[in-house]
């Protein structure tokens, strides 16, 4: 057909104003984060499908509870260390953001083995299935812990030290393994470094609960929680919904310089321990004192984090300050929600330190 020979039949109005429909895997989405995530996803009107996988080792299904009669939504049941289960996942998926994995530093050093398998052999076989599946963006959770030894504050993404644990080592072989992919393949990674996330959602139970969730937990049970240490030891402490806008910002970011980089995601706030236990003693009109034990093995003393990398390339704008951020939170964890959460007094992974 030339130019000037036109079918006759009627034409389909262009759909050019309708943005790109996106079907999205995120992995580790029955867990804190990971199910924060899919939450604001299901909610874009340019998201067809959320995916998640999950084996649900520390993530549980009452965090997908709300999307289950959403049709956008879709739960795989499986793990990340089986490179076919990965492959699955991948189908049909053009954009993945990878949050499965085992958190926690004293889990690591009890445990070095599983950590190392499932952060390094999973996230491996979900970088390599993309690459297989011919995804072209992978968004994943990096950590804080990578700065390691590093004694600079604030924290810069160029200048890191050496790892103090074993899931500190992992979450840089991440970053490593994300670098050399992007190089060999046809795929972009955006890495997010992420500092004590915090919000709905995060489980208050376990040997490897974070402070936030177990200091909600005691003024909520009258009994007063052990801070490690003198509680001088001070973070970044960022509520969840900066880490899930840094996502969503991550997933669709055009820009080609913000590709193939790590970002430090937090608020560019650093709090103590102390103070953070005296602002929800002043929320909650708690009268009581914390029980100081030994430090924990492999912590960092001090974290702050510079943002002004994920705010120039990304956009990010950490919205919700740590007073607001616990608020939210602490209100969540009262809700029946909460109760329900605190039903499930005996965690599965219940690991003497
Ligand atoms: N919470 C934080 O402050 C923080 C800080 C830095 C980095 N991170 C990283 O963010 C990500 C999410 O952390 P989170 O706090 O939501 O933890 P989480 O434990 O709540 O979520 C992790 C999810 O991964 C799933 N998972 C674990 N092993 C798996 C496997 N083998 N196969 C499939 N799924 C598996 C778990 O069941 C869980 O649902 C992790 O990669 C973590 O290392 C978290």
């Amino acid at each position: 057909m030339t130019n000037n020979q036109h079918p006759t039949t009627t034409r389909q109005p262009l759909a050019v104003n309708r943005p790109p429909s996106h079907r999205i895997l995120v992995t580790g989405g029955a867990g804190f984060i990971g199910s924060n995530i899919a939450g604001a996803l299901l909610r874009l009107d340019n998201v067809e499908l959320v995916r998640v996988l999950d084996n649900l080792a520390t993530g549980h299904l009452k965090n997908l509870k709300e999307f289950e009669a959403n049709p956008k939504f879709e739960f795989v049941e499986g793990d990340i260390r089986d490179f076919s289960t990965c492959q699955k996942a991948c189908d049909g998926i053009d954009l993945i953001t990878h949050q499965a994995a085992l958190g926690s530093v004293p889990r690591s050093i009890n445990d070095p083995v599983t950590t190392n398998s499932v952060n390094i052999d999973g996230t491996v076989n979900v970088f390599f299935a993309a690459k297989e599946a011919g995804i072209n963006k992978v968004v994943y959770a990096c950590s804080s812990s990578t700065y390691g030894d590093s004694p600079y504050l604030p924290k810069r993404e160029d200048v890191t030290g050496k790892p103090l644990s074993p899931y500190a080592v992992t979450k840089l072989v991440n970053e490593l393994y994300a670098d050399v992919f992007s190089r060999f393949y046809n795929i972009n990674f955006i890495g997010l470094r992420y500092f004590n996330i915090f919000g709905p959602k995060q489980d208050p139970n376990g040997a490897y609960a974070a402070v936030i969730p177990l200091f909600i937990k005691a003024i909520l049970e009258e009994s007063p929680p052990t801070i490690n240490g003198d509680g001088l030891t001070s973070r970044d402490f960022t509520y969840v919904d900066n880490a899930v806008q840094a996502n969503i910002k991550a997933l669709f970011t055009k820009k080609v310089a913000a590709l193939n980089q790590v970002y430090n995601i937090a608020t560019n706030e650093r709090t103590t321990l102390l103070e953070l236990f005296d602002y929800l003693k002043i929320l909650t009109g708690s009268q009581m004192d914390p029980i100081h034990g030994p430090e924990r093995l492999g912590d960092v003393k001090h974290s702050l984090a510079d943002i002004s990398k994920a705010m120039n390339y990304l956009e990010y704008v950490p919205e919700v300050k740590i007073k607001e951020g616990l608020r939210r939170t602490f209100e969540w964890y009262k809700s029946a929600i909460y109760k329900d959460f605190f039903r499930q007094e005996k965690s599965k992974e219940e690991v003497p330190l």
